[in-house]
């Protein structure tokens, strides 16, 4: 594995892969890894012949307040992570690399997708993952760029973005991978403390709690999620954000459940925010 740090080394190396016909995939990350990223790296690996990942902290998707000067970084670790998971090429750009001229001017938003769940909580960050996710595909250029439906909002996000820009790219969702008790892997459980840590699973039995009551023929949206939610309330560490039941592609909240939904479910335990999600196919 080669670790570069400069958008022209990238560059190199993708073309030079596709003039040979290689297909390239590529995994962005934000870093301190876990095996939630390394199974991007996986699927990615296993699918095609060049893989590229990134550790880039992206300023502009933390709004002010945020955990940017705080979120957690471990360079040595992550290199090994990803050497072992099979990358080739780890970018690993400066600030300055990615965003050469401050303020930065020219930025990307989805309309409509953006504006709840996530967004509503964070209303600055889905521009910033629009943005930095529109230059590193440029940068990589044509790929199959890998994301985890762990954070499904994003996925969707990110799905209209490159099918509204025409970005050479194919996305692919991969299967959130969780901790044996269903926490969903992500870089900050390292936040919680241990008596948060042992409540955090409410999310997942919230959403399976959701699942079990569609699967028993509920199809009216808001007992579902009311259902969602009393799991949750009844965890006094667990204060919840949303819960909610929505179409799988479009996040839109019909009234009454069909086709492929998607169970959303935030909630803040101590200081972090968790956030998990759920399939079910009404059928
Ligand atoms: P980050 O939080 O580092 O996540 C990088 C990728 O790993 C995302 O696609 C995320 O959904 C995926 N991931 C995180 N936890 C996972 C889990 N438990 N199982 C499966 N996949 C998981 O998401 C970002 O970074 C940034 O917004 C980024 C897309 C890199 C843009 O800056």
């Amino acid at each position: 594995m080669r670790t570069v740090t400069t958008v022209a080394e990238v560059r190199d190396a993708t073309d030079a892969a596709r003039r040979q016909g290689h297909r390239v995939g590529f995994v962005p990350t934000m870093g301190y890894l876990h095996e939630g990223h390394t199974s991007l790296m996986a699927a990615a690996r296993a699918a095609t012949d060049l893989v590229v990942a990134s550790v880039f902290v992206n300023p502009l998707q933390f709004g002010a307040g945020e955990d940017l000067s705080s979120y957690p970084r471990d360079l040595d670790r992550d290199t090994a992570l990803s050497e072992a998971a099979g990358v080739d090429l780890l970018f690993v750009p400066t600030v300055e690399e990615v965003y050469p001229h401050r303020p930065v001017l020219t930025t990307v938003s989805v309309a409509g997708i953006t504006d709840r769940f996530e967004g509503a909580a964070r209303p600055t960050h889905f521009a910033g993952v629009a943005t930095v996710v529109t230059k590193l595909l440029a940068i990589v250029g044509p790929c199959t760029t890998y994301f985890g439906a762990k954070d499904w909002q994003q996925v969707c996000v990110v799905q209209r973005l490159v099918d509204d820009l025409s970005l050479p790219a194919t996305v692919e969702a991969c299967p959130t991978v969780r901790e044996p008790d269903g926490l969903a892997l992500s870089s900050r459980n390292v936040y919680l403390g241990p008596e948060e840590r042992a409540a955090a699973p409410v999310l997942r039995r919230a959403l399976e709690a959701g699942a079990a009551l569609v699967g028993a023929g509920e199809r009216d949206r808001r007992r579902v999620e009311a259902a969602m939610a009393e799991v949750v309330a009844a965890e006094p560490l667990a204060e919840l954000d949303y819960a909610a039941a929505v179409d799988a592609a479009t996040l839109a909240e019909a009234d009454v459940l069909a086709g492929e939904v998607r169970l959303l479910v935030a909630a803040r335990l101590g200081v972090p925010r968790l956030l998990d999600n759920l399939g079910v196919v009404v059928p």
